[in-house]
């Protein structure tokens, strides 16, 4: 593409405004089919990879997924405030489990992108031991809670969030071959708690 885009600016001909905005449209197109692609790829390597389950510390899992927010504008930096409370020990796959939480803060972030303070905060409810990412964002109408999960489902235009939608159709996937259940809450204009279990005594299931 930018060998196409030289070649062109190497022409003799005056540029004209009519190519270089398709070109414009074919640059932005095949990118966000690249992020398809990847997207793609992942889950169904996700699928298929063989899990390793060990005991794994939440924690750090949970720090090292964050380091994603490193990627924020200088100026994000201070509006997005996370907190991380005290997170069990399961049995899982690190690798795994590790990108169910970039997915689930990664959205957290992009879904209260318009927020003053943005408060993050990932944790374990006491009542059912259920680990949560909750956040201040946007939220949506929980009719359509249940499609979240499956590839391709948004609920918000690419314009305002951008996105292929294929997030938490590997996030279900992880938490499904561990054993475990995911669910999520949200009201609109206030924010969205993911939940999630995962089985101390894990038993990975073929989905
Ligand atoms: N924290 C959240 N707050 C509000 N809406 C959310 C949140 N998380 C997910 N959603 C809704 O669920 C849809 C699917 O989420 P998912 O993570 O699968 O896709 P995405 O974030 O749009 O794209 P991708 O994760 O592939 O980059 C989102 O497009 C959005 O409409
Ligand atoms: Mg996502």
């Amino acid at each position: 593409m930018a060998a196409l885009k030289q070649r062109l600016a190497a022409t003799a001909a005056p540029p004209d405004a009519k190519i270089s905005h398709y070109l414009n449209v074919i640059e932005n197109s095949s990118h966000k089919m690249g992020l398809l692609i990847d997207g793609l790829l992942t889950l169904s390597r996700v699928g298929r990879r063989e899990m390793t389950l060990y005991p794994v510390p939440l924690g750090p899992i949970v720090e090292q997924a964050i380091a994603l927010i490193q990627d924020l504008p200088e100026k994000d930096r201070d509006r997005v405030q996370i907190t991380i409370e005290a997170l069990p020990m399961v049995n899982g796959d690190a690798t795994l489990l590790e990108q169910v939480f970039s997915n689930l803060i990664g959205n957290a972030v992009k879904f209260s992108r318009d927020r003053t303070p943005a408060v993050i905060q990932i944790g374990q409810r006491a009542a059912d031991g259920a680990i949560f990412v909750r956040d201040n964002g946007v939220g949506f109408d929980m009719a359509y809670a249940d499609k979240l999960f499956s590839p391709f489902q948004r609920l918000h235009k690419s314009a305002e969030f951008e996105g292929t939608g294929i997030g938490l159709a590997i996030v279900n996937r992880v938490i499904h071959r561990h054993g475990g259940r995911i669910w999520v809450e949200s009201i609109v204009g206030q924010g969205t708690t993911f939940y999630f279990t995962l089985p101390a005594e894990s038993t990975p299931a073929d989905t």
